[in-house]
Order: structure tokens, then sequence, then C-alpha cells
């Protein structure tokens, strides 16, 4: 076991840049692999801030090394909850040693485990910072399990393709935070009446990480969505239609995605100049009417 806690922030970054060059040759122990660099405290406080932790948050440390992080957000909120995982025992045993120490062991517990066989499914907040190859190995794991929303947190190295949606660059090593997003890829229609009369939309998603896209049919009409945002759980776009019978109308949709439903309210600039606020609901389907035949008549 390497004991570097006590080394100062030279050594530190050494073993940091030995970490960067031991990626290349370690490809087929990675996944056991169990150096341990404790991230510098005030590096701690960075990610501790950076996810704004709140009351009851489940925070975790993947590869939890002497357990600092999730025992600081503990130190620092009294109502949060923690736990860790290593694949170092003696690191695990001087962790909750430590939780007992500072008198937090009902709130925070470490486990001898592999990172991929964490539960994450109920946590709010992950950090991890092992090398850069077994974070991108766990990506697909916290994109798959991890609930929308979930705050991931790492410092010095990314996620791959997976941008972060904020970076604390300010000074020491960079720290990173990725919300994870809902899933939207896929077929969803919703309906809505204006004027009294009754409107279906099928549209279609694509996405990439938090990056989505769309496009959307009612009637024989298509627009493409703008303004794409996607934030964990929270959707929003615009799209501006002409719809037949009522005219050309700007919608602003904003909801939350729950699985296989979007609920929220959709707010559209009629042509009158009149504002219409009705609720959303969106669901997914499996197969799409976007692709049925448009025919030729031109209005
Ligand atoms: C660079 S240290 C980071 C420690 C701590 N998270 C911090 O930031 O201070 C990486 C830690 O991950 C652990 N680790 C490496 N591979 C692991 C795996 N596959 N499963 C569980 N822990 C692992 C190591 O034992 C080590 O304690």
């Amino acid at each position: 076991m390497n004991t570097v806690s006590t080394m100062g922030p030279a050594v530190r970054t050494l073993l940091a840049a030995a970490m960067l060059s031991l990626c290349a040759g370690a490809a087929t122990a990675q996944e056991r692999f169990s150096l341990f660099v404790p991230s510098a405290q005030p590096t701690v406080e960075r990610l501790v801030k950076l996810a704004r932790i709140q009351d009851n948050d489940v925070v975790v440390d993947l590869g939890s090394g002497d357990g600092r992080i999730v025992l600081t957000a503990a130190r620092d909120n009294p109502k949060v909850r923690g736990w860790g995982v290593d694949i170092n025992e003696n690191l695990v045993r001087q962790s909750n040693e430590a939780a007992k120490k500072q008198g937090v062991s009902d709130r925070v517990q470490f486990f001898h485990r592999n990172v991929f066989d964490a539960d994450i499914r109920d946590v709010t907040v992950i950090n991890m910072w092992l090398f850069p190859e077994l974070m991108r190995l766990l990506r697909p794991k916290i994109l798959a399990e991890a609930r929308p929303g979930t705050r991931v947190l790492t410092h010095l190295f990314d996620m791959g393709s997976w941008q972060a949606d904020e970076w604390d660059k300010e000074a020491g090593s960079a720290v990173g935070l990725w919300i994870v997003p809902a899933k939207v890829e896929g077929y969803w229609s919703w309906q809505y009446t204006l004027n009294g009369i009754p409107f279906t939309h099928d549209a279609i998603l694509e996405q990439r990480f938090q990056m989505a896209e769309g496009v959307t049919r009612a009637g024989n009409r298509r627009g493409l969505l703008q303004n794409v945002r996607l934030r964990g759980e929270d959707f929003s776009f615009s799209l501006e239609m002409t719809l037949d019978g009522v005219g050309l109308t700007r919608h602003d949709f904003a909801g939350k995605v729950n699985g296989d439903q979007i609920k929220g309210t959709v707010k559209i600039a009629m042509p009158d100049g009149k504002n219409v606020e009705l609720p959303w609901t969106a669901r997914r389907t499996v197969t799409t009417a976007y692709f049925r035949p448009t025919g030729v008549e031109t209005k």
C-alpha cells in the first residue's frame, strides 16, 4: 500500500504524472490497478464546493482511498450521507476508523469492493479519481445506472468525449462536474388543442450525452427543435412552426424527463400576439408517424 497522504504537493504531482504514464502500460491490469494517490485537501474542498452538496445528498467516492472526499462532505453538512469503495482493504479499514473517530460512522461507510460492483442507483454525487482509462470504462456504468441529475466529479482527468457541464480551473488541477443526463433519444409524441383544433406532434430526438437535437411533425408540417437543453432530468427547447388553421407560432417547451414520459408546460406565442400556456406531456413511442408519406399538396 502506498501512503502518500503526508507527501508534499510536488511529490503528489509526480505521482499524478506517474498515474498518467502508467496508464498506457497498465491496460490489462487496469480494472484492478490500485495505486493510491490522495487528492490534495484544497482540491477536495473544491470538489465538494463544485458539487453544491445539499441536505440529503448521498455522496460516494469510487476508489475512495483514505476516505477524505466523503469524510469532508459529511463534515461540512451533518445531513449528508455517503460511502466509498476501494480495492485496497487497508485503506477501507483506515477510512472506517477515520469515520468513527470523526463521529460520522452512522452516516459514512467504506466497503472493500471493486468500483465496477458498486451500486450507484441511489446516489446523488459521484467522485472518482482513477486512471483516465478506468474512468472511461466506468462511464457506461454511470450513464446506465446513475439517476439523471447525478453529479459526477473528478479532477485533472476528463471523461473522454462526454464534455463536462462545468470546469473550475482556478488553481491547482482543473476540477470538473458532469451531470448524468436523462435518456431522451428516440420517438416521442404529444398532443394539445389550440383554437379548438387538436394537434399531435410526432418527434424524433437524437442524443449524445447531454447534447440533444430533434425534429417534430404536426399534420404535414415539420419543424426543427431549437435551443435544446438537457441538464439531468430537465429538458427544454423552442420551436417555431406553422400550424394549419392557426398560423406561425413560437413554442417554448420545458419539462422533466421521467423514463418514458416528459411532463411540463409549453408556452405558445400565437400569431395574434397572445400567449397561451398549456400543460405538456410527451410520451415515448415505439414507432413514429414522422416518416408517414407527406404528399405533394402545397398550401
Ligand atoms: C488516485 S486514488 C484516489 C483516492 C481518493 N478518491 C482521493 O481522491 O483522494 C485511486 C484509488 O482508487 C482505488 N482503486 C483503483 N482501482 C480500483 C478498483 N478497480 N476498484 C476499487 N478501487 C480502486 C485505489 O486503491 C486508490 O485508493
